[in-house]
């Protein structure tokens, strides 16, 4: 029996249609049209397609897009100035900087330079401990895409489910365990140092690949049955794209997000989802 396909660009298309009637109801409402700022650093050629799609996809649901593309010798003062200006600009209610920044500079200090609440990125410290408390936050856009095509396979109730998150990094590996906490799941954070990776693995009713590793998890680390979510995008030297998971475990798993066409649109659409949540709270706070 094969996989059912976790088809995220249909799922991501319905968000963003959903999104696009709330945004006009929003302008309606409170006479005040959603803004997001997105800042790229540099030439990075993955960077320029991943902000090209966001500008795009922000005007497509009926938000204003600012885009601040500077030279990669831009100072980190200079983009620090101009955090500090989109901080204070009212019709700014997101800020989204593109990682990787260039080498030398010091990303932390900008991530924890944007004002948390338009940090649509969920990056900031102040939303990261939010979500761990169980607050109110802005959730990092990406896992956030996870939980929901998590929720359309299996419900958002995961009581008595087990799920392993295969990597620990701050954009991913981290928030998606506290999504999958927040959802009743039993949650083990597993990684490079994790002794039996396969039998950890096959313990999974979910699994969420996000190492960035090609094919790294085959078809017998998978539980009969279980929900498969790769996260990690390769490329390969022939330009073709390949995730975390080997193509052939859609012979054991009950479900599975196809690389590309997964939880990569996905993640587009949730940043939209937070641009108008942090336009709504801005709202309600006067
Ligand atoms: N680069 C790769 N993924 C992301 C993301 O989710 N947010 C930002 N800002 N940069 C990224």
């Amino acid at each position: 029996m094969s996989a059912k396909t976790i088809d995220g660009k249909a799922f991501a298309q319905g968000l963003r249609t959903q999104l696009k009637g709330e945004v006009a109801k929003f302008i309606d409402q409170s006479g005040v049209t959603p803004g997001l700022a997105v800042v790229l650093i540099g030439q990075d050629p993955a960077s320029q397609v991943y902000v090209g799609s966001k500008v795009r996809q922000t005007q497509e649901a009926g938000m204003n897009s600012f885009e601040h593309r500077l030279p990669d010798t831009t100072s980190q003062s200079e983009l620090e100035a101009l955090i500090d200006r989109l901080n204070a600009d009212d019709s700014v209610h997101g800020i989204l900087v593109q990682l990787p920044l260039p080498a030398g500079m010091n990303s932390d200090a900008i991530l924890d330079r944007i004002d948390p609440a338009k940090d649509v990125d969920g990056f900031h410290p102040v939303n990261v401990g939010a979500l761990w408390t169980g607050a109110d936050a802005l959730v990092p856009c990406t896992p956030l895409g996870c939980s929901y095509l998590i929720a359309d396979v299996l419900g958002s109730d995961l009581s008595g489910l087990t799920a392993v998150v295969l990597g620990r990094s701050n954009i991913v590996g981290k928030p998606i365990s506290a999504l999958l906490q927040k959802m009743n799941a039993t949650v083990v954070m597993a990684h490079s140092r994790t002794a039996n990776l396969a039998d950890v693995c096959r313990s999974a009713d979910i699994l969420v690949a996000a190492v960035g590793r090609p094919f790294m998890v085959e078809k017998d680390w998978i539980k009969p049955g279980a929900t498969v979510i790769a996260v990690g995008i390769n490329r390969w030297d022939d330009g073709k794209l390949g995730g975390d998971v080997a193509r052939d475990a859609v012979e054991v798993a009950g479900a599975v997000t196809p690389v590309p066409g997964g939880v990569g649109p996905m993640t587009i659409a949730c940043l939209l989802t937070n641009t108008l949540k942090a336009a709504q709270m801005s709202q309600a706070r006067g």
